[in-house]
């Protein structure tokens, strides 16, 4: 989404100036351009050379030099933006451009600009509640400006509380969730993602090789098209989604728990878990003990079927699942659609490289109840998502055109 897109970073003087280095990188690594626009105050924490070297592009730093206007005028910064991101922003660039104040290159262009704008606050706690400080947000707030809110924690200044720098990784994903189409808006999505982990004894589980980050993309994408997401999942290494709300499970039965307590806010449904079909049948209290006998036989009994019963469940809501194959893939994963009550199943055949569990690709077909198939080449699970959610839009537009 941000590839070729045009981005002005304004770094402005605190401490987490670093950080802007760490989310140009993100930024240019997605093929955006980025023209950085520095503060005299940010060239005390990080040197425009930095910048320079890392964008490709020459730092601007100020409004009068005639350099830097010869080769690209302020006005032209401000035109050919995109987007605007200022990370971080201090109290006084925020109160600057609250009061029309336009007197450096920074706050001319902020000013000069019909892009959005997205303020990354960084600053002391204290600061950060200051009613001043509040004003002056909510009323850029009201002009349209967004904000995204400081994270808690140990401050430079010592002191411990909100006014943190957000993780570059997250400042990333609310610059997508600005560019990318609000079509989800008034949406809610329940997504489940990862493996279950069925108990054997205190020390062991059987599972499979799920990652979530199928799931996660999905959750991600959703949310930076404007739905309210509700995600459950296994257990995973991956970071939650940036404002979507998380349900931890473990095994099959507290996802069937979860999931059933969630579904009714739901206005679509998409499974993209991999739920361990079996469970067994006694877990033991203590550790179970290796013996003399050469094997050993484990009885396994059947989880609930979440997916089916959410088909029951569905009334004229959309209802995705995935079907992960390793042969017979549209005949296996059409059966599970009809089955299962779905309007679409992702068919997901993992035995090919570079698709399914624990990659960051996937190759797919999607079926539709209506018979239609749409095969996808390989993309990376971000795109899949993406590609997922436009089609499941169109449902979304068929439905209500049918009601008509
Ligand atoms: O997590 P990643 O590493 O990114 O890998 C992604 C993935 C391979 C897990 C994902 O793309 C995928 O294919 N997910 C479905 C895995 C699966 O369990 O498939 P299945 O064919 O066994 O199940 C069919 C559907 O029924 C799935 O939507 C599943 O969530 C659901 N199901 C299955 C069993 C069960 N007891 N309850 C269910 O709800």
């Amino acid at each position: 989404m941000l590839k070729d897109k045009k981005i002005v970073l304004g770094v402005t003087g605190g401490i987490a100036a670093y950080k802007a280095v760490e989310l140009l990188r993100l930024y240019v690594k997605v093929g955006a351009e980025v023209f950085v626009v520095m503060t005299r105050s940010a060239q005390q924490f990080v040197t425009p050379l930095t910048f320079q070297t890392l964008s490709g592009n020459p730092v601007h730093t100020e409004l009068f030099d005639l350099f830097q206007e010869n080769e690209i005028g302020h006005i032209s910064l401000a035109d050919r933006a995109d987007l605007f991101v200022v990370a971080p922003a201090t109290a006084n660039v925020v109160g600057k451009v609250a009061s029309g104040i336009a007197d450096d290159l920074l706050t001319t262009t902020i000013m000069a600009t019909k892009a959005p704008v997205l303020f990354v606050p960084a600053m002391n706690v204290n600061m950060w509640e200051n009613p001043l400080y509040r004003q002056n947000e909510e009323k850029l707030k009201g002009f349209g400006y967004r904000f995204m809110e400081p994270v808690s924690g140990a401050l430079a200044c010592g002191w411990e509380g909100k006014g943190k720098l957000p993780d570059p990784s997250a400042i990333f994903e609310e610059t997508l969730a600005l560019l990318a189409p609000h079509d989800l808006a008034g949406e809610t999505l329940l997504v489940s993602a990862g493996p279950t982990r069925e108990e054997l004894d205190p020390v062991r589980y059987l599972s499979n090789y799920s990652s979530g980050k199928m799931g996660y993309a999905i959750a991600r994408a959703a949310r930076q098209r404007g739905a309210r997401v509700i995600l459950v999942t296994g257990p995973t290494c991956l970071q939650a989604p940036c404002g979507v709300e998380v349900h931890q499970v473990r095994g099959a039965g507290q996802m069937h728990q979860t999931i059933l307590a969630e579904q009714g806010a739901a206005s679509i449904l998409i499974k993209a878990a991999a739920v361990a079909d079996y469970r067994p049948a006694v877990k033991a209290d203590d550790k179970i003990k290796k013996n003399a006998a050469e094997t050993m036989t484990l009885v396994l009994e059947k989880n609930p079927d979440i997916l089916a019963e959410l088909g029951q469940l569905k009334g004229g809501r959309i209802l995705v699942g995935f079907a992960a194959e390793t042969s017979d893939l549209v005949d296996n994963a059409r059966k599970k659609l009809e089955r299962k009550n779905l309007d679409l199943i992702v068919a997901n055949d993992v035995s090919l490289p570079d698709a399914g569990f624990d990659v960051d690709t996937n190759i797919v077909r999607l079926l539709f109840k209506d018979g239609r198939v749409e095969e996808l080449p390989r993309m990376s699970k971000d795109e899949v998502a993406n590609r997922l959610l436009d089609r499941i839009v169109e449902l979304k537009g068929q439905k209500v055109e049918g009601r008509r």
